[in-house]
């Protein structure tokens, strides 16, 4: 039953991986993020409307089976028949192919919203598997480490699957990201060719032991395990050509006193932390002088503390 015309849901942008959790690990900022309006369409089928807010709208497709908030609305509307169409109206904040979580920001927005327009009432479980269908769209596999984060809230580490799971990690409230974005475009795809297949059992044991030591120093507030469990031996070494400056602009950041600075999702954003805004505010200023210098680069950064709420209406 129609009871109102439109929903509108602010879904926040994402940094994925966190350094060490590669396709595992996400959480949600404060300060950006995706508008999506989903409204009743009398014709049976998703319509997505051109893109507003942002340069490049053109490279994103408006044929719903092939745009990440589309096709999760196909699926939903098949599995719940309405009766009616959707129409979704994406007002982007996250630039494009940022590494910021754009394209689960816009795929959990619209599944949000549907669920509100629709009075379907499903579970973050049953959402998060629409949502991967959108993600799938953008970067040709189904993770979830920034679609959790940003439908969830909070620090994520997710148990990939059928049926994932999604385990919402505690952290200090007074831990402060710095996110740094460069001018420039980073396919997800192209991100993710760069990467080796297979690892050695020594690496992954060194990985594995840095995550631990994140997620244990998050839990107990232990800022000192957190800085020795940030840092990234088998993706970053890999993506890093592909980010102009990135060794500068991280030797910026650290030398400003963060805890730890890497690649942001895909890239080819940059984000540090720490608990300190000071310090917080240096490192955003020099990690962009970084980029201008190293990298040739024009950047815009962020300070955020860990958002707490995942997707809602604003
Ligand atoms: N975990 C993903 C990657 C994040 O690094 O390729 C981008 O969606």
């Amino acid at each position: 039953m129609k009871t109102q015309k439109s929903v509108t849901v602010f879904a926040p942008a994402t940094v994925a991986n966190v350094a060490v959790g590669f396709d595992i690990l996400g959480f949600a900022i404060d300060a950006v993020g995706d508008t999506v309006t989903v409204s009743w369409n009398d014709q049976a089928e998703v319509i997505i409307e051109p893109l507003d807010g942002i340069e490049n709208a053109g490279s994103i497709s408006t044929i719903a089976s092939k745009n990440t908030a589309g096709l999760p609305l196909i699926k939903m509307l098949a599995d719940h028949r309405p009766g009616f169409g959707l129409k979704v109206k994406i007002t982007k904040g996250i630039p494009l192919g940022s590494g910021m979580g754009g394209s689960a920001a816009s795929a959990v927005g619209a599944v949000v919203a549907a669920n509100i327009l629709l009075g379907t009432n499903l579970s973050r479980e049953q959402l998060l598997t629409y949502a991967l269908e959108g993600e799938a769209v953008a970067s040709g596999s189904k993770h979830s480490d920034n679609i959790a984060p940003c439908l969830y809230g909070g620090l994520t580490l997710t148990r990939p699957g059928d049926e994932p799971d999604v385990i919402s990690i505690p952290y200090p409230s007074e831990l402060y990201c710095v996110l740094v974005h460069p001018s420039m475009v980073l396919n997800t795809k192209d991100a993710r060719a760069v990467l080796k297949k297979e690892i050695t059992l020594k690496s992954h044991s060194e990985q594995a032991a840095r995550l631990a030591a994140f997620i244990t120093g998050c839990c107990t507030s232990d800022f000192k395990l957190i800085q020795k469990g940030l840092e990234d031996i088998l993706i970053e070494p890999a993506r890093a050509p592909l980010i102009p400056g990135f060794y500068e602009v991280k030797k910026a950041a650290m030398g400003a006193g963060v805890l730890g600075c890497s690649i942001s999702g895909a890239g080819p954003s940059v984000f540090a932390f720490t608990q300190n805004l000071e310090i917080a505010n240096r490192a955003k200023e020099a990690m962009i002088l970084a980029f201008q210098r190293s990298g040739s680069l024009a950047a815009q950064g962020w300070i955020s503390p860990i958002r707490k709420k995942g997707a809602t209406q604003p």
